[in-house]
């Protein structure tokens, strides 16, 4: 176990238990008290205890593990990786730090930070075969089902069986994403693969590996590098999410780490979870190509009999604002500014916005706009394309994956997954033959 990286605590509290009545017999269950003062019963021993489960159908009250990487304070608007506050390594951190410190769990020193940097700069390049695999491809696949098919088949170039491989195969991952995820935009797009270059800084390596064509190198603005290096930080890791959970549950039958973070990739490309940025812009277009009558959209929304959802508000989680949409809806305004780009999207968001947050219907439900709102306008600002836009929240995700499986599986305590069930369906009957149906 690396002994830099906290570990939850075990602990339960010695102060309060809580204690459960089931048919006349008491149960006093230990209360685990988390370093931000979150309790929960502790129902390790339950089944073995009273024969009875919980249940709790998509998980909303159920804690899957103790964790040491982010906080979230749902109510409070509150989030944070490793204690340092989401707002200040979105303004003062480079991405590839973050990575570091929720992985390896503290910023790196100089010498950790250059060996990491270094590690990463020389594993962008993919093998030379892995480029046939995009020949397969029709042009128009979608970019979700190529970085999950690739990031897969990383695990037939670099088995994880052989030891001390793990902070290499971490590397692997980090270094080579940005590379699979820019040729899958370059065969979308009919254009020569560019390749990684070690002169560049990570985001400026994928700017340039995105946007350069041989007749014309591209020149990396400043604003952009800035704005994805923002992007890529506020999206890195968010606790016990679809597909963070869906890596841990992979990773708990310790699957290689290239088909757990696959597994993950696949649950982030639905549209309630990170396909939610691409359906934002696309609800954002077709109220444009509408008219611009967002009013017509929120009252959509608000009708029971119409499957319409206002796509990048609401968030299991936070019943306050989205601390990460506060942050990109002023970098919006920025990046475009500076940008010189007038996008109409914009405005109607806002107008959504405004008219939602005022709408009893909203209020009521507590929905607030979640990442997904404001990340796509910036996204499209940059020039990356909009079923890009998943993709951008792997890249940025990446991390936060890796090291929710690394904490788990550098936990001896931990077992593969194994959720109960209550079963509803038919009592023992005797089995009949076609001839008698
Ligand atoms: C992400 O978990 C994470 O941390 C995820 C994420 C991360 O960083 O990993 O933050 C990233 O996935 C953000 C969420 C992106 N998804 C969307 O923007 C899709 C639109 N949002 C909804 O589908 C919804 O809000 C969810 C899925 C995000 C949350 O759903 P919940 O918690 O299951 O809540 P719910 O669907 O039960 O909704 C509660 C009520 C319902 O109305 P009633 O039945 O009470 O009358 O709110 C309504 C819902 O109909 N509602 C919406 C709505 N979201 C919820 N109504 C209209 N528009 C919406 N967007």
């Amino acid at each position: 176990m690396n002994p830099q990286v906290p570990t939850a605590t075990e602990k339960p509290s010695a102060a309060t238990t809580a204690r459960l009545t089931l048919d006349g017999k008491d149960y006093d269950l230990p209360v685990v008290v988390g370093s931000e003062g979150e309790r929960a019963i502790d129902i390790r021993k339950l089944r073995d205890t009273t024969g009875a489960v919980t249940l709790d159908p998509g998980y909303g009250n159920t804690g899957a593990c103790l964790s040491a990487i982010t906080f979230i304070d749902g109510d409070k608007g509150i989030l944070q990786y490793r204690g340092y506050p989401i707002d200040e390594l979105a303004e003062q951190a480079s991405f590839l730090e973050v990575a570091y410190l929720l992985i390896y769990g503290k910023l790196p020193n100089a010498n950790e930070w250059k060996a990491f940097s270094d590690l990463i700069t020389r594993h962008t390049l993919l093998h030379e075969d892995m480029k046939k695999f995009f020949e397969g491809y029709p042009p128009h696949a979608h970019p979700m089902a190529i970085l999950a098919a690739m990031v897969a088949s990383l695990s037939t170039y670099y088995p994880d069986s052989a030891n001390g491989t793990t902070d290499l195969n971490i590397a692997r991952l980090v270094a080579k994403l940005p590379t699979i995820a820019a040729f899958s935009f370059k065969k979308s797009v009919g254009q020569p693969f560019v390749y990684p270059r070690n002169d560049l800084s990570y985001c400026g390596n994928f700017l340039n590996m995105m946007f350069s064509v041989p007749s014309e190198p591209f020149k990396i603005s400043p604003v952009v590098e800035r704005a994805l290096n923002m992007l890529l930080i506020l999206h890195a890791d968010h606790e016990q999410n679809c597909s963070t959970s869906t890596v841990r549950m992979v990773g708990s039958s310790q699957a290689n780490l290239f088909a757990t973070i696959a597994a993950g990739i696949a649950a982030l490309w639905g549209p309630l979870h990170g396909g939610a940025n691409q359906e934002v812009i696309e609800m954002l277009e077709k109220i444009r190509a509408d008219g611009g009558d967002y009013k017509k959209y929120v009252a959509m929304a608000k009708d029971k009999n119409s499957t319409f959802k206002l796509m990048g508000f609401g968030h299991r989680v936070y019943k306050n604002f989205d601390p990460r949409a506060k942050i990109l809806k002023a970098a919006a305004d920025d990046v475009l500014k500076a940008l010189g780009v007038n996008d109409p999207m914009l405005e109607i968001a806002k107008n959504l916005e405004e008219i939602a947050l005022r709408d009893e219907y909203f209020v009521s439900r507590k929905l607030y706009p979640n990442v997904d709102f404001y990340s796509g306008i910036i996204y499209r600002a940059l020039g990356i394309p909009t079923d890009m836009f998943t993709v951008m929240f792997a890249l940025g995700r990446l991390p936060g994956w890796i090291a929710q499986w690394k904490e788990m599986r550098d936990d001896p305590s931990s077992k593969i997954n194994r959720p109960r069930q209550i079963y509803t369906g038919a009592l023992k009957r005797p089995f009949v033959p076609l001839s008698a149906r």
